[in-house]
């Protein structure tokens, strides 16, 4: 099970795929022989979601458009939540910035860490994975992969499977009985690129969560005349300014009337479906896909990322997000010790118990609050197996807890909060601009 592995794949060099070949190439830089990585990426430049597309639907090679990230995007939670402590925004930034950065600069921020790294050699861009199969005779992974700029096929043999693809791409779409014959547009948040079109418009979002949220401050900035959130389970609770409100899940739509549960109703001229994305892999076959929700801690998967009926096949950042980038470290280092054959791997019951234990905690998280003591306690499980820079977990969570209270004070000011790095000590500096009057694109 726990086989010496000579290659390993890839698939995918967002986040997650950049830090897992990071943690090889750090093992390499103390002389132990790695194996050969190739890392296959359907985009032409890595980043992940953070590569902003203007486009939507499909590419130019036919692909679905990976991004759903929108233009006047910023991150949601204060960057010292996800601080690398070997590349702190100190050494990034040479100055303090804000604590809550653009798309555009967090993007820099990914990429400025791997830039030193060499990390492209082992990087085929524009091929897209088409198939993951095991050969039991073999013993190995085969993996078919398309070119993407020429069409053509070709197959290659893993000794491991890693699969960074992410799980924030592939929208999960609803139906609502009469959207069919709503005379206004539809689109869900994974198309949504830019609130100024909705300027003077009436828009209902649907969903409860944080795109739904951050979709309706968007519009609301720019312009949008009214906005209502539906939600299924409960409200997101926030101190709406005057213009934005929530109202019960929508039960039905008449021509541009949308009703809701509470039989209140609506003239509407824009929907936003802010409903979640679908874990999606349409190239690995079902005894070895991952089928979970958007959830802290999937089903299937040993220490949160072994797939549990074939340890050789290993799934990164499939959980929910609270820490992000350093929780994908985390799992990324541990990941290559299990490879490297540093951290053995239990038999099938050990594992199963392993996650029974987990998922018996997961099940007790009743708060967004405990979902971040969760994670918390997981990565910290995780890092203490590896050599993964050690930094202060506790005093991000912390950061966490203390900006879901600003968001409850405060829902249009919490981005022009300032934060003290647990990493370094620094304070951030208010941004020069207020949030709320942050229009223009970030060069
Ligand atoms: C709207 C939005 C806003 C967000 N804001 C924040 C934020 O403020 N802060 C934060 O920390 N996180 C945020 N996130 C979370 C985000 O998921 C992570 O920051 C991060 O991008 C996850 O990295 P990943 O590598 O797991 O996945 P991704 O970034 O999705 O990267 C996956 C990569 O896999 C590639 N790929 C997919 N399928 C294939 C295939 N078949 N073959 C080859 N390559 C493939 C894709 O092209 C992509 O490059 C946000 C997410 C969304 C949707
Ligand atoms: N940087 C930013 O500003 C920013 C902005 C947007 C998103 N993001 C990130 O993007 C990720 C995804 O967030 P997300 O909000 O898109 O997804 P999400 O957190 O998974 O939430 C999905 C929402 O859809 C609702 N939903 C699902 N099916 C529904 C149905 N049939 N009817 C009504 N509602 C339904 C869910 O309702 P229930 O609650 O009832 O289950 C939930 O509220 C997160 O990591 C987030 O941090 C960041």
């Amino acid at each position: 099970m726990d086989r010496k592995a000579s290659r390993i794949a890839i698939i995918g060099a967002g986040p997650c795929g950049l830090s897992q070949m990071l943690a090889f190439v750090k093992a390499e830089a103390t002389g132990v022989q790695i194996p050969e990585i190739v890392c296959f990426e359907k985009q032409e430049d890595w980043g992940g979601l953070w590569n902003f597309s203007w486009q939507t639907g499909i590419d130019k090679f036919g692909e679905s458009v990976h991004s759903s990230m929108y233009r006047h995007l910023w991150i949601n939670g204060p960057k010292e939540c996800y601080e690398f402590p070997d590349y702190t925004f100190d050494k990034h930034f040479s100055k303090p910035v804000p604590s809550y950065l653009t798309r555009e600069a967090f993007r820099e921020y990914i990429l400025g860490r791997v830039k030193e790294s060499n990390l492209r050699r082992f990087i085929l861009f524009n091929n897209a994975v088409r198939l993951v199969e095991f050969d039991q005779e073999k013993d190995q992974f085969k993996v078919r992969v398309e070119d993407l700029a020429s069409g053509k096929h070709r197959i290659y043999l893993f000794d491991y499977v890693i699969v960074a693809t992410g799980h924030f791409s592939t929208p999960h779409v609803p139906d609502f009985e009469g959207i069919e014959r709503f005379t206004g547009r539809v689109l869900h948040s994974h198309d949504f690129r830019d609130a100024e079109q909705f300027a003077g418009l009436n828009l209902l979002i649907v969903g409860g969560s944080y795109s739904a949220e951050d979709i309706a401050l968007q519009s609301y900035k720019f312009g949008a005349k009214s906005i209502i959130i539906s939600y299924r389970t409960k409200p997101i609770g926030f101190n709406w300014p005057k213009g934005i409100e929530e109202v019960p899940i929508l039960m039905h739509i008449e021509d541009n009337i949308a009703h809701f549960k509470d039989g209140s109703q609506r003239k509407v001229d824009v929907i936003v479906l802010c409903t979640g994305y679908q874990h999606h892999f349409p190239f690995i076959p079902d005894t070895l896909r991952l089928f979970t929700s958007n959830r802290q801690y999937p089903s299937q998967l040993y220490k949160g990322m072994l797939f549990q009926d074939q340890p050789r096949l290993i799934y990164l950042g499939m959980q929910n997000q609270f820490f992000s980038l350093t929780l994908f470290d985390a799992q990324a280092w541990y990941a290559r010790d299990v490879i490297l054959r540093r951290i053995r791997i239990p038999e099938l019951e050990e594992r199963t118990i392993d996650i029974a234990k987990w998922k018996a905690r997961e099940s007790l998280i009743t708060s967004p609050l405990e979902g971040v003591d969760f994670q918390a306690s997981y990565m910290e499980e995780l890092m203490d197996s590896t050599d993964c820079t050690p930094f202060n977990v506790k005093g991000v969570v912390a950061l966490l807890k203390g900006w879901e209270h600003d968001k409850k004070e405060d829902i249009l000011g919490y981005r022009d909060k300032t934060f003290t790095s647990p990493i370094t000590g620094t304070r951030s500096v208010a941004p020069s601009v207020l949030w709320i009057n942050a229009k223009s694109q970030a060069k």
